[in-house]
């Protein structure tokens, strides 16, 4: 390892021995990570699991660099959101463990949704970057540049909007991702270096390197998962993924009949709001045992907040949700489209309370999945059910199960998008003497008229 590397590595803390939850100490870096450090290539992608240390390995491998003077660089992502993590491990290094005061900063706390911009008095200047926001890709020199889960990036924008930035000074590119199937960062960054190809280093690394990593959490996911996402998802494997995410969604399966909720069983809703598709809403509510059921849904478009917040009243019908949750986007004041309050803010002075959701993709998907996976019902083989059925009127829901796939994942999945925000908030219930008395009372009626399908 270069010596001038190894010194500011060793000055952050990153160089050295860290301890675990058992006070057993490890070598940091991770191996993999160090292997990268070492790369002198042009090109550098790490595939690795989730949590292993991708971002930190991406973000103080260009440190260096950021120690020379006049030197610039970006961090791409598919949003702002994935490039604040390199930016605020960047940060942390520069400012916090190492002392330097900023000759400029913006937005360093990524307290809103938007650019975030740090400069060193010695004139080195970071950058991040969405692709969302063309604009801003054009016209700079680049030293360096971390794309930030890159295999969400879309393609043409490298080739449009990247690569050229890179022509004058050689700029390097460093890529902490975690695999999305054979796509074009498959063929442009790994194969190369597998190939052989001298400006390329790249490496596929399991989550279980990361000596940090609970050991009983990655058993778990993986007796729970579907094998291809647990490859992809915890040891940063390239699967094939093709055709429909939930694909053990079955309309026959999981579409049933509507019937009256229960007063007692716990009811969620969660938002989707949108400046340009209809706002969604979509409510779920959570048996005794918890199966769960959405049982009714709002997509209507050209709706203002006032109205849809009114909708959501009349839905309701007097029975308050558990929780309501929004995107967590919603938060933000949005001073370039000429917010004065949050959505988020709006809602609630409109009296729908809504609090900040986990929108984190994986998660939300594993549980849904399984959620739909039918078991059986009280150790009986012949008695199958899934925990997750869908109400006949949610059909806009149903939709998107029907329809949602692997490359539009991110977009226009608005319930889904919704049903992710309450999964990944893991609903449980606890009981109140009030509600046992309730639920006694409500099974006795139910036994009368039980229905075929769910059992209820
Ligand atoms: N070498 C290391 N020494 C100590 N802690 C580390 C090291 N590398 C990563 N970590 C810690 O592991 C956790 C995950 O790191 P990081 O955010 O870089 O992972 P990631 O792979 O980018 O995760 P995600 O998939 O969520 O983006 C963080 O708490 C980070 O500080
Ligand atoms: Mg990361």
């Amino acid at each position: 390892m270069d010596r001038v590397r190894q010194a500011i590595f060793e000055s952050i803390g990153y160089w050295g021995k860290v301890s675990d939850e058992f006070h057993v100490e490890h070598d940091s870096p991770w191996p993999a990570q160090r292997r990268m450090h070492e790369s002198s290539a042009r090109f550098k992608a790490l595939f690795a699991g989730s949590r292993f240390g991708k971002s930190r390995a991406g973000a103080n491998d260009v440190l260096p660099d950021i120690m020379k003077a006049n030197t610039r660089g970006w961090i791409v992502g598919p949003t702002y959101e994935q490039p604040s993590k390199e930016f605020r491990y960047i940060y942390e290094a520069l400012v916090v463990k190492l002392g330097f005061t900023p000759k400029k900063k913006l937005n360093v706390e990524y307290s809103s949704p938007g650019p975030q911009i740090l400069v060193m008095p010695w004139g080195a200047e970071v950058y991040t970057k969405s692709q969302e926001n063309t604009e801003s890709l054009l016209s700079e020199e680049l030293d360096w540049m971390i794309l930030s889960e890159a295999s969400r990036l879309n393609e043409k924008i490298f080739d449009g909007y990247l690569r050229a930035r890179l022509g004058t000074r050689r700029g390097r590119v460093v890529i902490p991702t975690t695999p999305h199937g054979y796509n074009w960062v498959y063929k442009r960054f790994y194969l190369p270096a597998v190939e052989g190809e001298s400006d390329y280093w790249s490496e596929i690394v399991s989550v279980k390197e990361n000596p940090l990593f609970s050991r009983e959490e990655y058993e778990k996911a993986k007796k729970e998962l579907p094998e291809d996402i647990f490859l992809e998802q915890y040891d940063g494997e390239f699967v094939a993924q093709t055709g429909l995410i939930y694909k053990r969604f079955r309309r026959q399966t999981h579409v049933i009949d509507p019937f009256e909720i229960p007063r007692h069983w716990a009811r969620y809703a969660a938002i989707d709001p949108h400046p340009s598709t209809p706002v969604a809403v979509i409510w779920l509510a959570i048996d005794e045992h918890g199966t769960c059921f959405i049982y009714d849904e709002m997509f209507i478009p050209d709706l203002t907040i006032p109205e849809v917040a009114d909708k959501i009243r009349t839905k309701e019908g007097g029975i308050q949700p558990r929780k309501r949750l929004i995107d967590p986007r919603a938060k933000y004041i949005d001073k370039l489209r000429g917010q004065t309050a949050s959505v988020q803010m709006q809602f609630r002075q409109n009296g729908i309370a809504c609090v900040e959701a986990n929108s984190k993709f994986e998660s939300g998907y594993y549980k849904i999945t399984e959620l739909l996976t039918p078991t059986e019902m009280y150790g009986d083989k012949g008695n199958m059910k899934p925990r997750l059925f869908i109400f006949k009127n949610c059909k806009e829901t149903i939709f998107e199960f029907e329809t949602c796939n692997w490359g539009n994942e991110d977009k226009d999945n608005h319930l889904l998008d919704g049903l992710k925000y309450i999964m990944n908030d893991n609903p449980v219930r606890t009981w109140s003497a009030d509600e046992v008395r309730l639920r006694d009372r409500e099974d006795r009626d139910r036994r009368r008229s039980m229905n075929a399908v769910t059992g209820y």
